[in-house]
Parts: C-alpha cells; structure tokens; sequence
C-alpha cells in the first residue's frame, strides 16, 4: 500500500516541494528512509515509530520504505517527522490517504508523540501557499508564524490530533490570517544617556538616515559602544514586506518568538570578535544564515572591529557591496539576503593610548603595524563615515545629557522618506568640490559614489531640495578624519 504526504524541503530560504511517500509491503519488518536524508531527517524512524505507538495507533508490522522525493534535493532537520508519521499511516489504512492529498505538513515528533516546533515554517508555509494546498498542519506554537505566509495554519499539539483531525473526527481552527502593523514600539537605550560627543552623534543620524556604514574610532571609555549600541533606537520600523523578509530568515536561524513572530523592527546583532567565517557570513554543514544575514535590513555592530579574525573581516566584503552572501555547497549556491548596515569600533591602536592627550602610546611600531593589517583598506574604503571620538572633557560628563532617541527618529523618518520621494540633486557647485576632492583625497570610486551618497543624506536632513557644496564638504569631512590617517 502506498500513500503520500506533502512538506517542502529549504534551499537557503527557498522552499521546495518534498512528496513523502511511504511503502508497506509484507516481509520481514524493517524501516528505511531514503532520498538523501540527512542525520536528523534519517533519526526521524526512532521519533515517528515510538510517536506512533504513544499516539495509541499501531506502527505498521511490514516492510516500510519512506521515499522523500525528489532524490536528489537534500533534505536536513526533524521538520520531516510528521509528514513521514502521517504517510506511514496513510499506507497503513490508518488515515483516509484523500485527506492528504489536499495537506501539507510540518513539525518534529517528540517520542511521546507531541510536536514541536522547527526553524524556517514561514518559508515552508510559504511553499505550502504557492503550491494551492487547503492547509499545512504544523506545530502549534509555530501556528502563527506559518499564518504570516497567508496559508490557513492548523494548530497541531500531537500527532494523536492530527489524525483525528484528518479521519474527520475533531473539528480544528486555523490559526486566523492577521498580519500585525509594523510599528512594534522600539525599547533600548536611549541618545540621552550620551554625553558631548556631538560630532559622533550626528554621524549616527546621518548613519541612521542614510543607511550608511559608520566606524567609530578613539581612546577607551569615550562612549564608542554606547553610542553604536543606541542607532536601532533612531531607525525607523521596517515595511510590512521587509519585516516578513527579516522573519523568514530569522525563523531558519530559531530566533523568532512564537507568540509575536513577525520581526518589524530591524535587527540588531553584536557578534563577539571571535566568530567564526561561517558565523559571520553563513554556511557550515547545516548551511545556517550567518550574523550578516540575520541582520538584514537592520545593523551588524562589530564591536572591537580589529580584534576579529582577518578572514571574518574579509568576507564581509562582498555583502557589503551586493547586499546578499552567495555560499558555495557541492551540490551548487545557496544565497541569503545580507543588506545592512555596518558599525564598527575601535582603539587607535592596541594599547589604547593613542588619540588620548593624557595617556602615552606604548606600542611599538610593529604592534602597530599588526593591528592596521588587520583592517585592509578594501574594508576601511566601504567606510562611509568614520569618526575619532575624543575622551569627554570633565565638564561635558558633569552637563544633563544630550538629546533623546525620539526628536532623532523623527528627523531620520523625514529625512528617509524625502530621500524616497525626491532625493536631492547635486549643484554644479558641489559636483566641482567633489571632483576635486577625489584627487586631494585620493578618493577610490567607490568612495566617491559613497560621499555623494552621504552629501545627499546631509541634505536631505537638512530638507535640502538639492545637495549643496556645504553638504558635499561635510561628507568628506567623515571620510578620513586626521587622527585616523596613518591607522
Ligand atoms: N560620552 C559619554 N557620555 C556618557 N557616558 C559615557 C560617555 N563615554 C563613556 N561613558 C561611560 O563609560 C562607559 C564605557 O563606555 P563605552 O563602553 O561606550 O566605551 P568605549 O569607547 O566603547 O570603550 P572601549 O574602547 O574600551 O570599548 C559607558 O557605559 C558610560 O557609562
Ligand atoms: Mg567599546
């Protein structure tokens, strides 16, 4: 007897449709999964047969062959548990086999038979929707997440339920279509906090309203990190389409909540500087989305930018440019989306002395030679706005603090939809500074295309109709300020 179930396997975010069919012939009994499952996908057999049992349903005695096709997608995780458990029990004439033809399915077996929850049922959700399914039984607590995608999510706490629900004999709602509004309310720490330091808070603005990369540079204890820490605070909330796009990824990697799962503000990740290559930018043998990825759409702070590995630093390049990781596997590439915005802190140098009037530098020159080597200047050229922050003088700590996050926002929120609407344009006047200053400066094209990018962000904040040679010269002003010359 056969019967076939319905899921969907996740190349990187995509989904793909998985048929599992399953196969009870007389014989001796056996259990065998094949079509390139993986470690997890094949320990599905222990979960579903003992989930079989505890669901007070009888695991077929006969030969059982479960077929995940097409063979040659691979198929990773415990996602495949309850399409497998139910196809078993189709092929067993324990389910009516028409129930699901119409169904798809989701969700790890417990050994007691309850589901649980897996990462990535939005992109699977997703494959179920485009694919015209009635339904996908999934996980209850992933319920409302695989509802984002717009495909009636059936609740499902056991696999007990969902047979009954399949035979017909318990009623069950899906969980209703509501995609919450965007405008989560933004919790943090707030600009108020920081004390001076006034040129490095409005290149947060500026960083903020333009989506630029800032690095943020200068003695310890100046407020490097508490200042990058408080930039989420100025952004606005994300779009109804990026915010599903930032929970999809997000839901691969377990990290959304299942009771409010759409992601609507934009990410924030610190990694530590030890990550690894793969932890930064994706990849290793589950093919997870990296730190990079995961803050799509929102900011990656690289706190202590020199003390990451070299290679970590590298291969942050390309997404820098193109806005997605490309990841190479044997059987192709996968890509996950990767558009942030990047903060960097750091010493001048690796005692910290440097920039600091009341400390000597004590690092010899090749100390100082090492740290520089870290950052190549491929790295430091995607640098839009880099800021030395000198150490705060005595009678700015002793004033009442600085503006609040909120004045802040608004002025990002005007000043980005401004740039949306009519994004100003450059005055023959500040095309002649910029011309010029790419030969002073020794500008690199790409830094030239990325001061044009901030000198229209100056004037759109300052609700400028087009970009202005003050504004030009601000902007170049950020791009290599003198204490970082020879860093
Ligand atoms: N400008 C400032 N206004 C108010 N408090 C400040 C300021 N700068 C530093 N501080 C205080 O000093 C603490 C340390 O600041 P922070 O961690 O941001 O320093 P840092 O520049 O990142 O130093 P390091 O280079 O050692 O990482 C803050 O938690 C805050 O209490
Ligand atoms: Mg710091």
């Amino acid at each position: 007897m056969l019967a076939r179930a319905l899921t969907h396997a996740l190349v990187g975010l995509e989904p793909r449709r998985v048929d599992v069919e399953a196969h009870i012939r007389d014989g001796v009994p056996g259990f065998a999964i094949v079509g390139l499952a993986d470690r997890a996908c094949q320990e599905a057999r222990e979960r579903v047969r003992s989930g079989i049992s505890a669901a007070a349903l009888n695991f077929p005695t006969g030969r059982i062959t479960v077929n995940l096709a097409p063979a040659e997608l691979r198929k990773e995780g415990s996602g495949f548990d309850l399409p497998i458990a139910l196809a078993v029990l189709g092929a067993s004439q324990q389910l009516p086999r028409a129930a699901l033809e119409r169904t798809a399915a989701v969700g790890e077996l417990a050994l007691d038979g309850r589901l649980r929850r897996v990462g990535g049922v939005l992109a699977v959700a997703e494959g179920a929707r485009r694919l015209g399914v009635e339904r996908l039984l999934c996980p209850a607590e992933s319920a409302q997440e695989a509802a984002l995608a717009g495909v009636p999510a059936v609740p499902i706490h056991h696999l007990a339920e969902a047979v009954a629900y399949l035979r017909g004999e318990l009623e069950l709602e899906p969980q209703p279509v509501e995609i919450p509004n965007g405008n989560g309310a933004v919790s943090g720490p707030d600009l108020a906090d920081v004390r001076g330091q006034e040129r490095a808070r409005r290149a947060l603005e500026l960083a903020a309203a333009g989506g630029h990369n800032l690095l943020l540079a200068g003695p310890p204890g100046t407020g490097k990190t508490m200042l990058a820490r408080r930039l989420p605070g100025i952004l606005p909330p994300l779009d109804a389409e990026a915010a599903l796009e930032v929970t999809r990824i997000h839901s691969i990697a377990g990290l959304v909540d299942g009771n409010r799962p759409l992601v609507s503000l934009p990410p924030f990740r610190a990694p530590h500087h030890s990550a690894s290559t793969a932890a930064i930018v994706g990849g290793g043998p589950h093919l997870r989305p990296g730190e990079a990825s995961l803050a799509h759409h929102g900011v990656l702070l690289l706190d202590e930018l020199a003390e990451f590995r070299r290679d970590a630093l590298e291969s942050l390049r390309q997404p820098l440019e193109d806005g997605f990781v490309s990841v190479a596997r044997a059987a192709g590439r996968v890509v996950f989306p990767a558009r942030f915005q990047l903060v960097g802190t750091m010493n001048l140098c690796p005692c910290g002395g440097r920039g600091d009037p009341g400390a000597q530098c004590s690092c010899s020159a090749q100390r100082l030679a090492h740290y520089r080597d870290k950052l190549s200047r491929a790295l430091l050229d995607r640098f839009d706005l880099v800021v030395a922050m000198p150490r705060v003088r005595g009678e700015e700590l002793a004033t009442a603090g600085g503006e609040p996050s909120e004045p802040v926002r608004a002025r990002v929120v005007a000043a980005r939809e401004l740039l949306a609407a009519r994004p100003p344009k450059r005055e023959a006047s500040a095309d002649d500074l910029l011309r010029n200053a790419v030969d002073r400066l020794h500008l690199s094209g790409r830094g030239h295309a990325r001061v044009g990018r901030v000198a229209r962000t100056i004037a759109a904040l300052a609700a400028s109709e087009s970009v202005r040679a003050e504004h030009v010269a601000e902007a170049l002003s950020y791009r290599s300020p003198d204490e970082l010359r020879d860093v």
